[in-house]
């Protein structure tokens, strides 16, 4: 399978999170653009590592950033990547020179290699490894790993697309949408959602013949001034909590409940003023799970 045309193109359009009140102003205009399915609206960008793109293509479209901050510092001469260690690997009988240290999975995606991954942040140390879709065969070890959890060495034998990877992907895609309720045309993240892109991309259908459904209820939680929540359409990735935690430098909102209970709950049932001006894991959600409220007229 071919790495997704927009995977190559991510270093240059990937924003920071703007500190600025324009910025936040500009963001917010964006989550409203995405709300009403507006196309002259601004493409969404995510919080420094996840981009959704407007272009019609077969490939992924929510992919995680090609470049490092430290490779882009590199590339505009602030940073010396000589002083690092490169080693060498192959990947798909491919050659790739990486920087000692980097997580297997960035290694492909920033050399073209497209391997289907929804819970992984790039630079957020202990990978959460919960969407089990990036599985990678290593030579010499019996079972596919997650490459979100690998450190690339000298010398690895990795490929990406032997029938035992595909059908654990397939598995573990099965999975997230026997709790899913698919509403395409009813969501935000249409034409831009890490579910419809990691199914094109394995060629499973969204509605799988024979695939039980189990939704919970109630379908929108309501409860935060300025967020909806849609609990059937959370694949519990958790990127939304771990950038509020890094963002605010405290969390705003967690986990609760259990199995298959679990759903994603703020703190404070009152205003949140942190909110008004971050809205960042509205950003981050790789699907359509959170929804800035459509402001009252
Ligand atoms: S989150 Fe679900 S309903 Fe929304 S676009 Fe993705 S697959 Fe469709
Ligand atoms: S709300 Fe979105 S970002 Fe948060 S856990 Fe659910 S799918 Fe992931
Ligand atoms: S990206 Fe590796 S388990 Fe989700």
């Amino acid at each position: 399978m071919n790495a997704p045309e927009a995977h190559k193109n991510v270093g240059s359009a990937t924003r920071s999170v703007g500190a600025c009140a324009a910025c936040r102003a500009d963001r917010r205009a964006g989550h409203r653009a995405r709300q009403k399915g507006s196309r002259s609206g601004l493409p969404y960008v995510g919080v420094g590592t996840s981009v959704f793109s407007r272009k019609k293509s077969k490939t992924p479209s929510f992919v995680i950033a090609s470049e490092s901050p430290l490779r882009r510092a590199g590339k505009r001469g602030n940073l010396n990547l000589g002083d690092r260690n490169m080693i060498t690997l192959v990947v798909d009988d491919k050659e790739l020179e990486v920087t000692e240290g980097t997580v297997l999975l960035d290694a492909c995606l920033d050399n073209g290699i497209y391997i289907p991954h929804i819970c992984h942040l790039r630079g957020m140390g202990e990978p959460h490894a919960s969407c089990r879709l990036c599985f990678v065969q290593i030579e010499d070890v019996p079972k596919p790993l997650p490459s979100c959890t690998l450190k690339v060495r000298e010398g690895m034998v990795v490929k990406t697309d032997t029938p035992e990877v595909r059908a654990l992907q397939i598995s573990a895609l099965r999975l997230l949408l026997s709790v899913h309720e698919v509403d395409c045309a009813h969501c935000p993240a249409n034409k831009k959602c890490a579910l419809q892109d990691t199914a094109r991309f394995l060629h499973v259908g969204l509605k799988p013949k024979g695939l039980e459904t189990c939704l919970k209820e109630p379908r929108i939680v309501q409860d935060h001034p300025l967020i909806d929540y849609y609990p059937n359409r959370c694949v519990l990735c958790a990127r939304c909590v771990r950038q509020c935690r890094t963002q605010n430098g405290l969390p705003l909102m967690t986990f609760a409940g259990r199995g298959f209970e679990t759903v994603i709950s703020f703190y404070a049932g009152g205003p949140m003023p942190e909110c008004a001006d971050c809205l960042a894991c509205i950003n981050i959600c790789p699907v359509g799970a959170l929804v800035f409220k459509n402001p009252a007229p």
